[in-house]
């Protein structure tokens, strides 16, 4: 398994281009499933959920193809409405193919996706809404196997704000027959994304972005070209990197439009931020203030900047707390960090730090994507050497990783292995 070793303490400074974001990709790659026309994608982010989205797409018949950042798909023919096992346990957004299978062939067999590292996650949001919109479902097997005549549309109320499920829900409704209303919807920006798209293929969606959504259903949707919008975490998780190392970077292809949160809380910690038009400048000072955090859905702070912003205040002046309220058990980083020297402690959804001076490099472990971009964070602003093990997580979500830091002047290289 590859490993990332980090020489701590160089200061970034530079520039550094963004990529498209993985959570938009996702599902408007999934969207392709809805039309038997082409879709065409820019800015898609060569990452390994990525990957695993296509072959997913691919082996229930879609024709991809992929040169750089565009990806062209033809769902002509739906051969098999199937998403195995052995893909939804590498990859829970797999999830996303059900909401368009079902509205494009009437039926989907999709493997139930298991707990994962950060908690139970079920799915059952995604399965009530369905199921309101006329959807037979049963679990047989370890797999949802659902069917319809035709999705018809309906008022859905989610229990929860749920991203994943809004999306398979709206995308679900787009060829419903008749109006949906999603209720309590998940506001993200890569929701606002994925309404796009679909829009640019036909689908009549209003309120993208606002917490109810009108989904208009139409009889088939068309070719489109839709470009992915700039990965707001993956932007925060530089701004964080830039800001342990005391460093200046300007981050390009992104905006901080989405990012509003992150960077209020980049200001507090003592960094000048100019946001430009498709950049964002970043000028931190040689030590930074702890920031407290609670994370909770768009527009509040990110579940996904939470590790982040724990290693850096790891090293920051100061005490800080950090509130995870949508996941049961995102602290895993915590005493990965604390091997590194920090010092801090968690208590059920809350995780005090009490900053200090200097982090020392260690042997650690990632144990998910964001723990493991925190495990990178502090292994730049710790002395010595970081090697991080079971990188694959990282490489689910960061585009080229260690070529990006690389260029902004930090030592870090791949270990083989
Ligand atoms: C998405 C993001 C992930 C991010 C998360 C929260 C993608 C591909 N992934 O994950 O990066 O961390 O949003 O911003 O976009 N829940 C239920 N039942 C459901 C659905 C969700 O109980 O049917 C719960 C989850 O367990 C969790 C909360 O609702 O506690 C929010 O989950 P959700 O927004 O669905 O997360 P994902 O869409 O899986």
């Amino acid at each position: 398994m590859d490993k990332l070793a980090i020489e701590g303490g160089h200061r970034l400074e530079g520039e550094v281009a963004i990529s498209g974001a993985k959570n938009a990709a996702l599902p408007i790659l999934a969207a392709c499933l809805l039309t038997p026309d082409p879709l065409e994608l820019h800015n898609v982010p060569d990452l390994r959920d990525v990957s695993t989205m296509l072959e997913l797409l691919a082996r229930m018949g879609v024709r991809v193809e992929r040169m750089g950042d565009r990806v062209r798909l033809e769902a002509r023919q739906i051969e098999q409405a199937l998403a195995p096992y052995e893909l939804v346990k590498t990859m829970r957004a797999s999830i996303l193919v059900l909401g368009p299978l079902l509205a494009r062939v009437g039926e989907a067999r999709v493997s139930l996706p298991g707990g994962c590292a950060i908690g139970a996650r079920p799915v059952d949001q995604h399965i009530k809404g369905l199921q309101a919109m006329g959807a037979e479902i049963a679990l047989e097997h370890g797999d949802i196997h659902a069917r319809v005549s035709r999705l018809r549309g309906a008022k859905l109320v989610t229990d929860m704000v749920t991203v994943t499920g809004t999306g398979n829900l709206m995308m679900a409704a787009v060829l419903a027959d008749g109006m949906t209303v999603i209720e309590n919807a998940a506001r993200e920006p890569e929701i606002v994304d994925l309404a796009s798209c679909l829009n640019a293929m036909g689908a009549r969606i209003n309120g993208a972005g606002t917490d109810i959504i009108r989904v208009e259903g139409v009889a088939r949707l068309h070719a489109a070209s839709h470009r992915i919008m700039p990965d707001r975490i993956e932007t925060g998780t530089y701004l964080c990197a830039v800001a342990v190392t005391g460093g200046q970077a300007r981050l390009t292809g992104t905006s901080a439009a989405y990012l509003d949160a992150v960077v209020d809380k980049l200001l507090d910690a003592g960094c000048e931020i100019i946001p430009e038009r498709n950049a964002i400048m970043i000028t931190a000072p040689p030590r930074l203030r702890a920031v407290s955090v609670r994370t909770a859905p768009y527009p509040a702070f990110p579940t996904d900047m939470q590790a982040q912003f724990m290693a850096l205040n790891c090293v920051a002046e100061g005490t800080a707390v950090i509130r995870e309220t949508i996941f049961e058990n995102r602290f895993l980083h915590a005493v990965e960090l604390s091997r590194m020297g920090a010092n801090l402690r968690v208590d059920g959804n809350t995780a005090i730090v009490i900053g200090s001076a200097e982090l020392q490099g260690a042997r650690v472990m990632a144990t998910d994507l964001r723990a493991s971009a925190s495990l990178v964070v502090a292994g730049l602003a710790a002395t010595g050497e970081t090697l991080i093990d079971r990188i694959y997580h990282l490489d689910r979500g960061y585009e080229g990783l260690e070529t990006k830091l690389c260029a902004l002047g930090a030592r870090v290289r791949r270990v083989r292995g």
